[in-house]
């Protein structure tokens, strides 16, 4: 019988994020530089007698058999070809990202599924074939795959390792029950708002290791094209910018939002920020960037 596993599903940040084109397929073209966060999903795996896969999820709403994790075991069992074969798995995955927030939560847990039963049904899929079906679950399943500070381009799911963030405390927050759709916010791009911000600043900053050029990069006028869609709709989101700004911190949009975040060198000041957005009715969370794999 099969030992059962733990795996940790990191949420994501996108440091940066620009939208190029509309593509024939109905998605878009992007150059974004992803961060994984320590902040995170668990996914159990535990043996079951019977064959197949059983699914539960700590979020009700995401315990049917479309969540992810079910759809990352049927492609893998697909591709393995072994179909009963496969020992039995009761999975359960357990939420702490907040859904449909920016933050790949869903394609975290994706990601997960498919390392973690690959290991657990023994199939010795290479990393190379992991990533490839991870782009047939989502854009962001591959980069969530990767780890650590990455580049992504394409829909979001060709990846190449980049030099480490340097370490930072991370305030993240989102105004309460605000769930954003991601094909609704792509949907409502303009061609107005396209190839901006420019990458360039960023990626040199990380490639240079320099907290300075961070700095610059976070307190230009925008780091992500999709903000210049989301923001103008969302009062409560304008009022949290506000906030984050009154802080002395420079707030950054996560993929189709709405969360929100900020890097802070000091975790004396993050917590004193944290508290402050907790207070003004956000949810929060504090925690940290995770160095590459
Ligand atoms: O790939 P994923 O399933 O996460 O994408 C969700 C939706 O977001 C897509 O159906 C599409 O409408 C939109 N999208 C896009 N361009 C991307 C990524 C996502 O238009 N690069």
């Amino acid at each position: 019988m099969n030992r059962a596993m733990l795996i940790k599903a990191p949420a994501k940040i996108n440091l940066g994020l620009t939208v190029l084109r509309r593509r024939p397929d109905g998605y878009h073209d992007l150059l974004s530089v992803m961060q994984q966060l320590s902040l995170a999903d668990t996914i159990l795996l535990e043996p079951q007698e019977e064959p197949g896969w059983r699914f539960f999820c700590s979020e009700p709403s995401l315990s049917g058999e479309d969540n992810l994790v079910c759809r990352a075991a049927a492609l893998l069992a697909e591709k393995a070809g072994l179909g009963s074969a496969l020992p039995g798995v009761k999975m359960s995955l357990f939420k702490n990202i907040p859904v449909a927030a920016g933050l790949g939560g869903g394609s975290s847990d994706a990601a997960a599924a498919l390392k973690g039963l690959n290991s657990y049904w023994g199939l010795g899929l290479s990393f190379s074939e992991l990533l490839e079906a991870g782009a047939q679950l989502g854009s962001d399943v591959p980069f969530c795959l990767l780890g650590g500070t990455a580049l992504a381009q394409g829909r979001g799911e060709k990846v190449a390792a980049m030099p480490g963030l340097p370490f930072h405390w991370v305030i993240l927050a989102m105004p309460p029950e605000m769930h954003l759709s991601t094909a609704q916010v792509y949907g409502a791009l303009e061609p107005a708002h396209l190839l901006r911000p420019r990458l360039e600043p960023l990626i040199e900053a990380i490639r240079e290791r320099s907290k300075r050029l961070l700095h610059l990069w976070f307190a230009g006028e925008s780091t992500n094209t999709l903000e210049a869609v989301v923001m103008p709709q969302h009062l409560p989101l304008q009022a949290l910018k506000r906030e984050f700004l009154n802080l002395g911190l420079h707030p950054a949009m996560s993929g189709s939002g709405p969360s929100m975040f900020a890097l802070c060198d000091s975790l004396v000041s993050a917590r004193v920020a944290a508290r402050a957005l907790e207070d003004a009715g956000n949810r929060v969370f504090l925690c940290w960037t995770k160095s590459n794999p």
